[in-house]
């Protein structure tokens, strides 16, 4: 049979699962989830990814295709041709009697994925081929869709998108988390005296992988008011949490003539739309969530969708974790950092559900944050939420010349190294604000997930990039 015909009414899974009635003749293409036959009858569940339900293929004995279906195994891939029927069994809509098979890829025995299910931590060690089990694949087509769904919220805002750099010169967090990009010989660079020479580097500087795109993203939002950038972000903290990737997708909306107030408004706006559009167009892939990974998930984010976030100022959350009476392993004090523990309290137990948390210590976050009054905090809002901790930081900006570059100089930057970011502030400044959403964070809150390595496909952590 010429290929031509076999691909004729070709359909996929999901569209033929929801169909309101039989498309007769069908061809269906994917890998096989199971495979069970006896003599009389083979049963084949192919999935093609589209949705997170296997379309049941029936092949009885009389069928000529019945010999290459009970030799099938799990894991191989296959075309079927046949008729769309109703099914009787419980639990699906439609099934398909197979007249033809086609096989594109067997598999032998050693195909790992035989057993119904595996722990996570197994399946990170196969991430090449974890994409065909049900938990990932409910996890990318959330991944797919929440993605558009950014692009939604800002562009039906009138935002720009803006593709800042990957490849940088400046360390936008200060925190010296920077991977090198060089073209430079390790084993023998170009001297001067006894330093490296990094001007005689490929980009004639010292560049690394960008931290943020936020200083970018600024400079944007001095022209076109509202942009964001949504890129991923690199980060060589050595900090093996279930929270910390190396690299990781970040989203940072920059908003001109705006203050932390707007911000934070935005945030929540964002927020909520997103969790809205989960729920609305990631229905089945979250009610499989809701029943194998995380039981309150569905009525956690409906009501999230609901209520209105909380705001606590930083200097209030420290004396709500000091009164609270809890043994936490880092104490608490004004002007340390809330540790994760901290902050799951805060928002897990003290307010239970999202909450923002405002004005920090100037020192303990970025030179770029906008200097309060009191001259001891910052406008900078973290959003903490239950489960996950911090899911967003952001502030509103120092946009006065003289008050930034005096930030910097208490920080140990020099000026001169970021020229170009304090011309905005030199030539037509304005108050402006953004923050950013961690993609990965969010997605673990929205599947129920618990570790930053299973919602993002090939995850980089210290000691891991293998595929
Ligand atoms: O709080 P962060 O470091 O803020 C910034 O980078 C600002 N420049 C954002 C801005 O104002 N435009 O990071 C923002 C968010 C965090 O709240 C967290 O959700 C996520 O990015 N994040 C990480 N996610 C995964 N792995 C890591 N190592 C992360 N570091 C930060
Ligand atoms: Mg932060």
């Amino acid at each position: 049979m010429k290929k031509t015909d076999w691909r004729q009414n070709r359909c996929r899974v999901k569209a033929l699962l929801q169909a309101e009635e039989s498309h007769g003749e069908v061809f269906v293409q994917g890998w096989l989830r199971t495979v069970r036959s006896s003599k009389g009858v083979a049963f084949l569940a192919l999935n093609d990814g589209s949705c997170l339900d296997s379309l049941q293929i029936v092949v009885g004995s009389d069928s000529e295709a019945f010999e290459v279906a009970s030799r099938l195994g799990t894991g191989s891939c296959v075309g079927v041709r046949g008729q769309m029927v109703a099914s009787p069994g419980a639990g699906q809509s439609w099934e398909v009697q197979g007249d033809e098979i086609l096989v594109y890829g067997d598999v032998d025995e050693s195909f790992p994925l035989q057993k119904k299910r595996h722990g996570f931590e197994f399946l990170r060690t196969i991430a090449h081929l974890r994409p065909r089990t049900n938990a990932y694949g409910a996890v990318f087509r959330v991944r797919s869709r929440i993605s558009h769904a950014v692009h939604t919220f800002f562009q039906e805002r009138g935002f720009v998108h803006v593709h800042t750099p990957i490849i940088t010169s400046n360390d936008c967090e200060g925190a010296g988390e920077m991977f090198r990009v060089t073209t430079l010989d390790p084993e023998n660079p170009p001297m001067a005296d006894t330093r490296i020479a990094w001007h005689d580097d490929f980009f004639g500087t010292k560049t690394g992988l960008t931290v943020s795109g936020q200083l970018q993203a600024e400079l944007f939002a001095m022209a076109f008011t509202d942009v964001y950038t949504f890129g991923p972000t690199f980060r060589a903290e050595n900090s093996n949490t279930s929270r910390h990737a190396s690299e990781f997708w970040m989203i940072e909306p920059e908003i001109a003539f705006a203050d932390l107030a707007d911000n934070c408004q935005l945030a929540e706006d964002f927020f909520r739309f997103m969790v809205a559009y989960a729920l609305e167009h990631c229905r089945e892939d979250l009610e499989f969530f809701n029943q194998f990974i995380d039981k309150g998930l569905i009525e956690r984010l409906e009501r999230v969708v609901g209520t209105d976030f909380q705001t606590m100022t930083y200097t209030e959350a420290v004396e709500r974790l000091q009164q609270s009476g809890q043994a936490f392993e880092f104490p608490v004090e004004w002007g340390c950092d809330l540790q994760s523990e901290h902050e799951r309290y805060l928002t897990e137990k003290i307010v239970d559900g999202p909450l923002f948390v405002t004005d920090y210590p100037k020192g303990i976050k970025a030179f770029y944050m906008r200097n309060n009054d009191d001259g001891r905090t910052v406008a900078a809002m973290d959003l903490l939420v239950p489960k996950v901790g911090e899911i967003i930081g952001g502030s509103q900006r120092e946009e006065r010349l003289e008050v930034l570059e005096q930030k910097m100089k208490d920080f140990d930057i020099h000026p001169e190294s970021l020229d170009w970011y304090l011309d905005t502030r030199r030539w037509g400044s304005c108050p402006h604000a953004g923050f950013g959403l961690g993609f990965e964070r969010f997605l673990m809150y929205i599947t129920g997930m618990e570790n930053v390595r299973d919602v993002i496909p090939f995850p980089r952590t210290p000691g891991n990039a293998r595929f």
